[in-house]
Formats: structure tokens, sequence, C-alpha cells
């Protein structure tokens, strides 16, 4: 069954540990944190001080993405808040094994995201090193944004890559995955999808998280 990870990017902040609460409620299997800097992205969001609060109020795994430039600075901070997954950006790391070893160094899962327009063989010779390849279905930086079609392909294809060499990674999308859509998606070869409005806009969000894990 594919796994979900809620990004609470559109959650109500103003009641963030209810909004969890029924994440939880709805079989929620990671929570997707968005961290963006104004600088790699051009969005703001939070940092390890808010990551930290709600790391007390629940023990879901904690699947962290970094959209921020030169992530190997940080990377201690987000252990310290209680990361779980640390994904950094190819676009935003120049060397990147280095902070893939950083991150697991300290007994946290190593992602790495690649953004639309970057191609699989920007990380071909880190595949090996990596727990988790987050594919970005649309441009990083907002909630609420159309799925890009032609990512597909790329999770096809990096799909077939993992299961020919026999690799030990998850395969995650994140951005523009709805109920009208995430099926298809999913079928090309994911593992976790990461949904922000597609949840967070329901009326019933623990029913909305539900319907996301149904199998297809
Ligand atoms: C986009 C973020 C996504 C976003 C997904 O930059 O990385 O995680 O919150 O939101 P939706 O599901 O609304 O596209
Ligand atoms: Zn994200």
């Amino acid at each position: 069954m594919v796994k979900v990870a809620p990004s609470i990017l559109s959650a109500d902040f103003a009641n963030l540990k209810g909004q969890i609460e029924k994440l939880e409620k709805g079989g929620a299997d990671y929570i997707h944190l968005d961290v963006m800097d104004g600088n790699f992205v051009p969005n703001i969001t939070f940092g390890p001080p808010l990551i930290k609060k709600i790391r007390n109020i629940t023990d879901i795994p904690f699947d962290v993405h970094l959209m921020i430039e030169k992530p190997e600075r940080y990377i201690e901070d987000f252990v310290k808040a209680g990361a779980d997954i640390i994904t950094v950006h190819v676009e935003a790391s120049v060397h990147l094994h280095r902070t893939i070893e950083a991150i697991k160094s300290y007994g946290v899962k190593a992602g790495v995201a690649l953004n639309p327009a970057t191609p699989l063989s920007s990380i071909e010779y880190v595949l090996e090193y990596l727990d988790l390849v987050l594919i970005m279905t649309v441009n990083p930086g907002f909630g609420g944004q159309k799925f890009i079609e032609s990512t597909k392909r790329k999770i096809r294809k990096l799909r077939q890559i993992v299961d020919e060499k026999n690799l030990n990674l998850l395969i995650e999308a994140d951005g523009g995955i709805k109920l009208d859509n995430y099926k298809e998606i999913v079928e090309c070869g994911l593992d976790i999808i990461v949904v922000g409005s597609g949840i967070f806009e329901a009326e019933d969000i623990v029913e909305r998280t539900r319907m996301f894990k149904i199998s297809v």
C-alpha cells in the first residue's frame, strides 16, 4: 500500500495541534514538513524551532523537505529538532555526497529531491547511498499548484532503475497530488505520496487522509 505524507504547509497554523491529531486519526504514515528559505524558493515557511514543538505532540515520523540553499549548514539543527528523514535538493547542495553522508552520520534517513526540470542523471552516482528520492511534481515553493504530467516519466524511469539495481530506497512524489489523479501517479511506481491542499481543503480531514491510503 502506498504511504501518505500529508504536508502541513496547507494546514491551519493557528490550530496545528488539532490538525495533526486529525492526520493521526486518518492514518498518516509521515508528516511532511516543507522548509523554505525565500532564496532557493520564492517563499518562506518555518525552521527547526517549529518542528521541535510539533515533535512534542506526535510520534508520526517526520519527513523534512529542505528547500533551502546550502542545506548542509543546518543538518544538525533539523536532526535535533526531531527529523526522521532529511531531504535536500540536488540543485541546492554542491557537494551532494558529503551532505548525504552528514545526514546519515546522525542515524537519520537521507533523501534527495529533484525539481521537475532536473534529470535523473544528476543523482546517478549517489543513488546507492540514498534512503529516499523525492521527485518534485510541481516547481517547489507553494502548495496548491497543478501537477506536471511529464514528471510521471521520471517516476517510471526511476522505478525501473531501482528495481534493476535492486536498490533499497523509497520513491516519493510531491506536488499537485489530489484524489482525482493520485492513483495513476502511484501506479508509476511510488512508495510515498505527499499531499498538501488535497487533504487540508477537505471538510473532513480524517476521512480524506484515509482515502489516499486506499490501495491502487
Ligand atoms: C511544494 C511543497 C509541497 C506542497 C504540496 O513546494 O514541497 O510539499 O506543500 O502541496 P500540494 O499537495 O498542495 O501541491
Ligand atoms: Zn514538500
